[in-house]
């Protein structure tokens, strides 16, 4: 049998100077082949250091002149309150970072007063990572070649409670991940995804599952059987954003898979404004990928974001600290957002979005 996987276990607040210098640290907690998964993209791993780099290319205006002190970072996000603009990304096998998986970041994510998103492939079971926290959860869905299981899982996700759908649709089939390919990587037992568990405790085959062809239909296809607002992910285009809001999207999440998919895409950042010229307004855009610093929140608001999602170091605080770890994260990024939105002469996260920038 495989050796037991050793994932973080601590219990404990964050004090992180930023967000960056958690990657660090949790190299030291997570398993190196499981670290790698995490931290890594594909190919050349261009567009994962784009990713940031977009966000450098991009200067907030200083302004203070203008009598205004943040008031809060509180918005919403499809109807649900929220307490600064920045949820959490839909990411897989969680325990692969830390034992408490799923519920850990679910608990986190209540705690500091932001939604979560539980991805198909997670740890827990998406009734066990529902039940492991009241806050606000969305369940993510990629569409397996079998239309019976696909209606099951969104049968499932609106039994559990939870509010929405996001259909990820930038994995039509695995992107070339060289570190994964290098360390044999795949999901150790601690971590395998419990929604493909069969009635025998059995795990149906995963990614070879997945369904490659997606189109409108698709998106029709989780609107009916799940009977919930569906989130898009996985958009970079104004063509694709169109089709995707002719098929009844409710929100569009611009995003490149943080640059684990295709390898040369510009970053998320660079495709918002085309995406948000396309969409107008008609339904709220999450953008994520890079986000690090409460400066890229502030810019990506600014460039026609309603929201952020953040993925990886929410997964390094959830190893350094367990729940406590991933409210420490969020926690963090709301302070370095306040300082931003003072010295930018915004009070408030709808003042952000009427911000110019510079470059
Ligand atoms: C992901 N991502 C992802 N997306 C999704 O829709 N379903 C999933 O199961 C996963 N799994 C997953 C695992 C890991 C380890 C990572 C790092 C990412 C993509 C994720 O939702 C998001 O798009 C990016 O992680 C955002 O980029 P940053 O914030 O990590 O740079």
């Amino acid at each position: 049998s495989a050796p037991p996987w050793r994932s973080g276990s601590a219990e404990r607040p964050l004090q992180p100077v930023n967000l960056l210098e958690l990657e660090e640290a949790a190299a030291r907690v997570i398993p190196a082949a499981g670290f790698d998964y995490i931290a890594g993209g594909a190919g050349d791993e261009w567009t994962l250091r784009e990713n940031r780099a977009a966000f450098e290319r991009r200067q907030i205006v200083q302004r203070v002149l203008t009598g205004k002190v943040v008031a809060d970072t509180a918005t919403e996000i499809l109807g649900t309150p929220i307490a600064l603009p920045t949820i959490v990304a839909p990411m897989g096998g969680q325990a692969i970072a830390h034992v408490s998986a799923e519920a850990g970041t679910a608990r986190g994510a209540a705690a500091a007063g932001t939604l979560h998103t539980v991805s198909t492939v997670a740890t827990l079971s998406l009734e066990d990572a529902a039940r492991a926290a009241d806050g606000p959860k969305w369940f993510q869905i990629y569409l397996t070649r079998d239309d019976g299981f696909n209606a099951e899982l969104l049968q499932r996700a609106r039994a559990a409670g939870y509010g929405a759908i996001v259909l990820t649709v930038d994995v039509p089939i695995v992107g070339n991940r060289e570190r994964d390919r290098r360390n044999g990587f795949v999901y150790p037992p601690a971590a395998a995804p419990r929604n493909f568990l069969d009635a025998a405790g059995r795990l149906r085959p995963i990614e070879r599952a997945f369904q490659p062809r997606l189109d409108a239909d698709s998106i029709a296809f989780v609107r009916r059987h799940g009977g919930l607002p569906v989130v898009v992910k996985g958009i970079a285009t104004a063509e694709d954003a169109l089709l995707a809001l002719d098929a009844g999207a409710a929100a569009i999440q611009v995003s490149n898979h943080g640059g684990r998919q295709l390898d040369g895409a510009p970053a998320a950042f660079t495709v918002l404004p085309e995406v948000a010229a396309a969409v107008q307004g008609r339904v709220p855009l999450i953008l994520d990928g890079g986000i690090r610093r409460g400066a890229d929140v502030f810019k990506a608001l600014a460039s026609g974001a309603d929201v952020v999602a953040l993925g990886r170091p929410v997964l390094y605080g959830l190893a350094l600290g367990g729940w406590q770890g991933v409210q420490s994260v969020f926690q963090h990024l709301e302070d370095e957002l306040r300082t931003v939105m003072q010295l930018a002469g915004a009070a408030t996260v709808a003042d952000i979005r009427r911000t110019r920038l510079y470059g």
